[in-house]
């Protein structure tokens, strides 16, 4: 059995004292839920104070980063190594966010190199995957997503990919949008990526990855789609900037 991830991807949102607020909020929102794994994702400001907030609290709220560069140290100014992540008690990484695709221009190739360096280092990448609106209208999106996924996992290992990854399937259109999949609609795209990993790695390790979905997911929706055979968690944007909606999508079985 698939155990559920609710991960806060909590973009360039919150300042490091603003970020120790919410994640204690969110711990005492979230007391005596059991059954599902969540994580947040703040921003590096603030990835040391959420830490050892969560350290002091004895929380189960597990730490995520949003981003990281592909090499152990060096000359790389701005950037952020996985070992710095892995000493601040990180343990998802996400990787290959749409905004990161689209807006600051990363391609294929970096994206595959992100995964690798964050499970080198132990950690889980939260790859991402999806289409933009035009894809989807012009009968692409599977192409698309099929292509990325290629690019991405092309050096992993069956091993590799059954215990260091997770998949969140995230249409470029329902993000930030408020327009969000139809169930039906993730989960077919959610099967498709099982399907592309039963293919290559066989149906025991397809059925041991967990496949997200991300795009306005909200706590009147999350019910709906998590309950969807292929659906094994989600990762969201705006809903996890508060904790009360967060919490709710976190206890979406009730
Ligand atoms: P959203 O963002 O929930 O605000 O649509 C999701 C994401 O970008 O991961």
């Amino acid at each position: 059995m698939r155990t559920p991830l609710v991960a806060g991807n909590w973009k360039m949102h919150k300042d490091h004292r603003e970020a120790v607020e919410l994640v204690r909020e969110l711990d005492g929102l979230l007391a005596g839920l059991e059954g599902v794994e969540v994580a947040v994702c703040p921003p590096f400001t603030a990835l040391s104070d959420v830490a050892r907030a969560l350290e002091d609290s004895g929380s189960p709220i597990l730490l995520g980063a949003q981003d990281v560069y592909p090499a152990p140290e060096g000359a790389f100014t701005g950037e952020i190594s996985p070992r710095m992540l892995r000493a601040l008690g990180v343990r998802y990484v996400i990787v290959g966010h749409s905004e990161r695709r689209e807006i600051i221009g990363e391609k294929d190739e970096l994206v595959a190199a992100k995964a690798r360096a964050v499970l080198e280092e132990g950690m889980v990448p939260i790859l991402c995957v999806g289409e933009t609106l035009e894809e989807r209208e012009e009968g692409k999106a599977v192409s698309k997503v099929r292509h990325q996924l290629e690019a991405a996992l092309s050096a992993w290992t069956g091993d590799e990919v059954s215990t260091g990854l997770v998949i969140a399937y995230e249409p470029i259109w329902a993000i930030g949008t408020g327009r969000t999949a139809t169930p039906e609609d993730a989960q077919e795209m959610n099967s498709f990526i099982r399907g592309w990993l039963a293919e290559r790695y066989g149906q025991e390790v397809a059925s041991e990855v967990r496949i997200l979905y991300g795009g306005s997911v909200k706590p009147d929706n999350a019910g709906e789609l998590m309950a969807m055979p292929d659906i094994d968690g989600a990762l969201v944007g705006g809903a996890s900037l508060k904790a009360g909606d967060f919490a709710a999508i976190a206890r979406f079985r009730g």
